[in-house]
């Protein structure tokens, strides 16, 4: 019997309306437009009013990207949702989403590799599918992690917005095929991206709140040679997996975390055209989790891909964890 293929079949995002600016950052810590664009690329961020959520965010990018593939909510069979900032420890945000969409049928479960979360969904729902376990997966990477920036923290504060994004993954249809996934992670390094409280390790207390051990710390140029190297490997292995070469690709989608490490990225592609990398990082900043899935929606928006035509997009975060995929226009 012929193994079906998973593909992209649709894909949706959703970026919150209020923009957070360089200016207005100048007016929150001691730091200046000129700074932060030289530094990360970045001129704004969107944040997401008090009444919206992760979930909300997360089931909105959901609901587009169930349109796009011209299905309905109860055709969902699982809902893989990606996120460092869930609505609550516990219920998961999948089961907020899975309600929102009124997906009544589907399952679902969070995965926790922040930035990496994408390519980490990637390869889950493509098991899924190619198994045979289930038809259509909906992954969403959603964020919303404002709540967890500290806005006296210039070093972090500057970097961070909030959004979602969510793909259709099925057996049936045409789309993205996804060719190959390839993931990395390094726990000996977790303590180089970590929000320290509110587990069982350091649960909420008067004492984690006066000490601001609630939000995102960061040993950030430590974590920028790191993403270099990480998002560049698992590139490579995935092109070597699959016998091709970086001509054979179209576009490649950097997690984007910094237009610097983005560009250090575009030195070590270097037969890939500069206007051939993807870049989100001025107008939304990190949005973790969902920046991949951001970029590749917008994409797909502005360019329709060719058949044949193929994306690599890659991300890298805090665990550490790392992964790139290769999706192929069909
Ligand atoms: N405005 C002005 N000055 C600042 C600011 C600011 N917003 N932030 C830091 N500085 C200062 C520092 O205090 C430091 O001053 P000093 O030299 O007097 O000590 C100086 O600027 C340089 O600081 P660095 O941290 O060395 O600056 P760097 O060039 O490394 O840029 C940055 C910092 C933007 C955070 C960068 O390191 C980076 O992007 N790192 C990677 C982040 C990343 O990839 N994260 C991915 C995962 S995130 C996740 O999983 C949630």
């Amino acid at each position: 019997m012929k193994k079906s293929r998973a593909k992209i079949v649709g894909t949706g995002s959703y970026l919150p309306h209020r923009i957070l600016s360089n200016q207005d950052l100048e007016k929150m810590v001691e730091t200046s437009d000129e700074w932060i664009v030289t530094r990360t690329g970045m001129r704004e961020r969107r944040i997401a009013a008090p009444e919206e959520f992760t979930s909300t965010m997360g089931a909105e990018a959901g609901k587009r990207a169930i349109a796009s593939a011209g299905i309905s909510a109860d055709q969902i069979d699982f809902i893989l949702v990606a996120t460092l900032t869930p609505d609550y420890i516990f219920p998961s945000t999948a089961c907020l989403v899975q309600q929102a969409l009124g997906a009544k049928r589907a399952s679902g479960v969070d995965v926790q590799a922040a930035c990496a979360g994408f390519p980490y969904l990637l390869l889950m729902a493509k098991s899924f599918v190619e198994s045979g376990i289930y038809k259509n997966v909906l992954i969403v990477a959603a964020e919303k992690l404002s709540s967890i920036t500290n806005y006296r923290d210039r070093s972090t504060c500057i970097l961070f917005g909030d959004g979602a994004s969510a793909c259709v993954v099925s057996a049936e249809g045409e789309g993205l095929e996804i060719e190959s996934v390839c993931l990395g992670a390094d726990g000996e390094l977790a303590d180089l991206i970590v929000m320290p409280a509110g587990g069982c390790r350091l649960p909420a207390s008067q004492q984690t709140v006066a000490e601001e051990q609630h939000y995102i710390k960061m040993a950030g140029s430590e974590v920028f040679k790191h993403a270099v190297r990480r998002m560049e490997a698992s590139c490579k292995e995935c092109l070597e997996g699959l016998g091709i070469s970086e001509k054979e690709i179209s576009w490649l989608i950097p997690h984007q975390a910094n237009l610097r490490i983005i560009d250090a990225m575009a030195k070590r592609f270097e037969h890939l055209p500069s206007d051939r990398i993807f870049k989100t990082v001025e107008k939304y900043g990190n949005t973790s989790a969902s920046s991949v899935g951001i970029a590749l929606d917008e994409l797909l928006r502005r360019s329709p891909l060719a058949q044949g035509e193929r994306v690599l997009l890659t991300a890298f975060g805090a665990g550490l964890t790392w992964g790139a995929g290769v999706l192929r226009a069909t």
